[in-house]
C-alpha cells in the first residue's frame, strides 16, 4: 500500500523552520562554516562540555534553564539552569581531578534517568575524560564485559544497581578504583562513596580541559553478530553534528522545551538527549518514569513541550490508547515531532498527524554515526514509510556489492546504504579492534550494515538489515552475547538466538537450544533456562522465548544459520542452503 505525502501547506508555521529549503541548505553548506557556528576553545581547541554549558553562560544565558527533572513521585519539576550546570559540572572536573584521572580515561555510568548523569557526562568530558552510558536494564553480564572492555576507572551508578549488577563482578575489574553512588548516603558499601560527599569535599574547577577536535570524548557500546560488543568511540568535534542537526533537523532554538524519551544508556539518549539540545541552548525535559500514556500526554502539555523525539516502540504504544483520550489534552505548543531507532510505519506518522496535529519525522542514524544522517525536515512534505533525505554536509547512497567491487545502485534498487566519509560525528574507533573497524569501509564509504533503496525523488526506504543483529524497543542485541550466556547453563549445548517480528516492539528475542545428551525438554526446564538469562543478562535482552530442538542448522564449518532459523520460524523460504551441513 502507498500513501500519500502529508502536505505541509496552509497557515504559515510559526516560528518558520530554521531551515526552510533542504536543497538551498545542502548546496551552500559546509562543515568548516558549521563549526565557525560554535564558540571554540582558545588556540583552536574543542570541548562538547563548553559547547553544552558554559558557552550559554558566558553568552549571558546563564538564568535560562538547562534541565528540567521530572520525578517519578509527581513532585514539582526540578530545574536547574545553565549558570547552575556549569557550577556543578566544574566541581565534577574537580573531583576527577582530585582523584588523578588523566585526559582520556573512562567515566562509565550505570544510571536512570537523573540530571546527576548530566553533569557526570558533561563534567567528564569537561576534564578531557571519556564518557560511557550503560543501560541500567543491563544485567551483570552486559555490565561486566562493558567496564572490562572499555577499561572503566570510575563508575557513577545507585546503590541498587551497585549492589545487583556491580558488586558480584567487581573482582574481575581491576582497573575499576572508584564507584561513586549518588545515594551512598553516609555509610556507602565497602569499596564505593557517596557521590555528593565526594563533591561537596572538592574544589569547583572553573577550567576546562584543552582538547582538540579530534580528541575522544564519548564511548558507546553497541552490538554485533558476533564476538564482544563494539564499543564505539566519539571524539568532541561530534558536537559539530549534534548542534547542525540540532537546528536543522529538529529545529532546536535557545529556550525551546525539548523532550527526548530515549534512555541515557544508548546513544541516542546522550546525543539527542544532552549534547544536541544543550549545544542548541534548548530546555531538556527529562522523565524519571517509564512509559505510560497518560503521564506523556500531562508531559507534552503541562511542560510545553515544543521539540518532541521519540522512537517507534512508544508511538506504537501511543496508538493502543483509545484516541477520543487524546482530546482532552492541549498538544497546541508542539512545533515538530520526530522519531529515530527502528521503522518508522506510514500509519503512525498519518495517525500522529491526526491526534497532535504534526506528523512524526522519521530520522535514521547509528551509533557509529554518531548524529542524524538521513531524516524528514520540517519545512518538507512528510512521505510515509520513508527515511528521508541525507542532512546538509552528508552524501547518502545504496552500495550494490559485486565480485570485482561496488557500485552504485540505480533507483529503487536494493542495495546496502553507506555514506561518504569523513563528517564530524563519524566513530574513530571500535576501542581495541582495528581490524573491525576497517572493515566497516571500503573506498571512502562509510557501510552501514543497513539495506535500503533510493527512489527516483532521492527518498531513502529503509528495508532491513544485513546482518542477525536483533533490534528490540529500539535498542540493539547481539545474537551472540545472549547465545554465550545460554551456553552458560548446564544443560544447554548449543544455541541460535533470533529477532522474533512483533507488532509492538519490532522484535522481540527468541532462542533455539539444543540439550547435552540425556536430557529431557520440559517447561520447567524452559523457565529454568529463560530465569538464567535473565539474571544474567537484564530483562532487555534476555529472550522472551525458548524452543527446544534436536539439532540446530549448521553451515559446514559449523556456525549455527540463524537465518535459516529465522525463516524455518516465520514459514518463509529458506533461501541459499548450500552451505548448509548435510546431517540436519
Ligand atoms: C540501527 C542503529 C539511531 C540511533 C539509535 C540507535 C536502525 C535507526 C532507523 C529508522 C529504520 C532504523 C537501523 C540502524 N534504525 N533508525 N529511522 N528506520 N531503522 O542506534 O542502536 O546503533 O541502531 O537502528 O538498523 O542501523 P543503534
Amino acid at each position: 500500500m502507498s500513501w500519500a505525502p502529508i502536505r505541509k501547506t496552509g497557515s504559515p508555521a510559526t516560528p518558520p523552520p530554521l531551515m526552510p529549503d533542504w536543497r538551498g541548505a545542502r548546496s551552500g553548506f559546509s562543515w568548516d562554516e558549521a563549526r565557525g557556528d560554535l564558540a571554540g576553545l582558545l588556540g583552536g581547541g574543542l570541548n562538547i562540555g563548553f559547547e553544552t554549558v558554559d558557552r550559554h553562560v558566558a553568552e549571558g544565558k546563564g538564568e535560562s534553564v538547562a534541565l528540567r527533572w521530572l520525578r517519578k513521585d509527581g513532585s514539582p519539576p526540578q530545574d536547574t539552569t545553565y549558570a547552575t550546570l556549569k557550577q556543578e559540572t566544574d566541581r565534577f572536573v574537580g573531583l576527577l581531578v582530585s582523584l588523578g584521572i588523566q585526559r582520556g580515561e573512562r567515566v562509565f555510568s550505570l544510571l536512570g534517568r537523573t540530571p546527576q548523569l548530566h553533569v557526570s557526562l558533561l563534567g567528564s568530558v569537561k576534564a578531557g575524560a571519556v564518557f560511557c552510558p550503560l543501560f541500567t536494564a543491563f544485567g551483570p553480564e552486559p555490565v561486566e564485559t562493558r567496564l572490562s572492555l572499555g577499561e572503566a576507572r570510575v563508575l557513577i551508578t545507585t546503590r541498587i544497581l551497585y549492589d545487583r549488577k556491580v558488586a558480584p563482578i567487581r573482582d574481575g575489574l581491576p582497573a575499576l578504583e572508584h564507584v561513586l553512588l549518588v545515594d551512598g548516603g553516609p555509610s556507602p558499601p565497602p569499596g564505593t562513596r557517596d557521590l555528593t560527599a565526594a563533591l561537596e569535599a572538592v574544589e569547583h574547577r572553573p577550567t576546562i580541559a584543552a582538547t582538540s577536535p579530534d580528541d575522544p570524548a564519548l564511548l558507546h557500546f553497541t552490538s554485533g553478530t558476533t564476538g564482544r560488543p563494539k564499543g564505539a568511540l566519539h571524539t568532541h568535534e561530534a558536537v559539530v553534528a549534534h548542534r547542525t542537526t540540532g537546528r536543522l533537523v529538529l529545529d532546536l532554538r535557545p529556550g525551546d522545551v525539548f523532550w527526548c524519551t530515549a534512555d541515557p544508556g544508548w546513544v541516542t539518549g546522550i546525543s539527542y538527549g544532552v549534547i544536541a539540545p544543550l549545544a542548541c541552548g534548548a530546555t531538556v525535559v527529562i522523565d524519571e518514569a517509564e512509559f505510560d500514556a497518560e503521564r506523556w500526554c500531562r508531559i507534552l502539555q503541562e511542560q510545553e513541550v515544543a521539540v518532541w523525539y521519540t522512537a517507534p516502540t512508544a508511538i506504537r504504544m501511543l496508538m493502543r490508547v483509545d484516541e477520543g483520550a487524546f482530546s482532552a489534552w492541549d498538544f497546541s505548543k508542539l512545533r515538530h515531532l520526530a522519531s529515530v531507532g527502528e521503522p518508522l510505519n506510514p500509519e503512525a506518522v498519518v495517525w500522529s498527524a491526526r491526534i497532535f496535529g504534526h506528523p512524526f519525522h522519521d530520522t535514521w542514524w547509528q551509533t557509529e554515526t554518531g548524529a542524524i544522517m538521513i531524516a524528514n525536515y520540517r519545512a518538507h512534505d512528510v512521505h510515509p514509510g520513508a527515511m528521508g533525505r541525507p542532512v546538509p554536509g552528508i552524501t547518502a547512497t545504496v552500495l550494490v556489492h559485486e565480485d570485482d567491487g561496488i557500485r552504485e545502485a540505480d533507483p529503487d534498487e536494493e542495495g546496502e546504504l553507506a555514506l561518504r566519509t569523513p563528517w564530524p560525528s563519524l566513530f574513530r574507533a571500535y576501542i581495541g579492534e582495528p581490524e573491525r573497524y576497517a572493515e566497516k569501509f571500503v573506498e571512502d564509504w562509510y557501510l552501514t550494515g543497513d539495506l535500503a533503496r533510493r527512489d527516483g525523488d532521492g527518498l531513502f526506504w529503509f528495508l532491513g538489515r544485513a546482518d542477525d543483529v536483533i533490534k528490540s524497543a529500539g535498542h540493539l542485541i547481539s545474537p551472540f552475547e545472549v547465545e554465550s550466556v545460554l551456553l552458560e547453563h548446564p544443560l544447554v549445548a548449543e544455541a541460535g538466538v533470533i529477532g522474533k517480528p512483533d507488532e509492538t516492539v519490532g522484535e522481540t528475542v527468541k532462542a533455539f537450544v539444543t540439550l547435552h545428551p540425556g536430557h529431557e525438554a520440559d517447561d520447567t526446564l524452559k523457565r529454568q533456562i529463560i530465569g538464567h538469562a535473565r539474571k544474567r543478562l537484564g530483562a532487555a535482552i534476555a529472550p522472551r522465548e525458548i524452543d527446544f530442538s534436536k539439532t540446530l542448522p549448521k553451515t559446514r564449518s559449523g556456525k549455527i544459520m540463524r537465518r535459516l532459523l529465522k525463516a524455518r520460524e516465520l514459514g518463509l523460504e529458506e533461501g541459499d542452503t548450500s552451505t548448509l551441513e548435510d546431517d540436519t
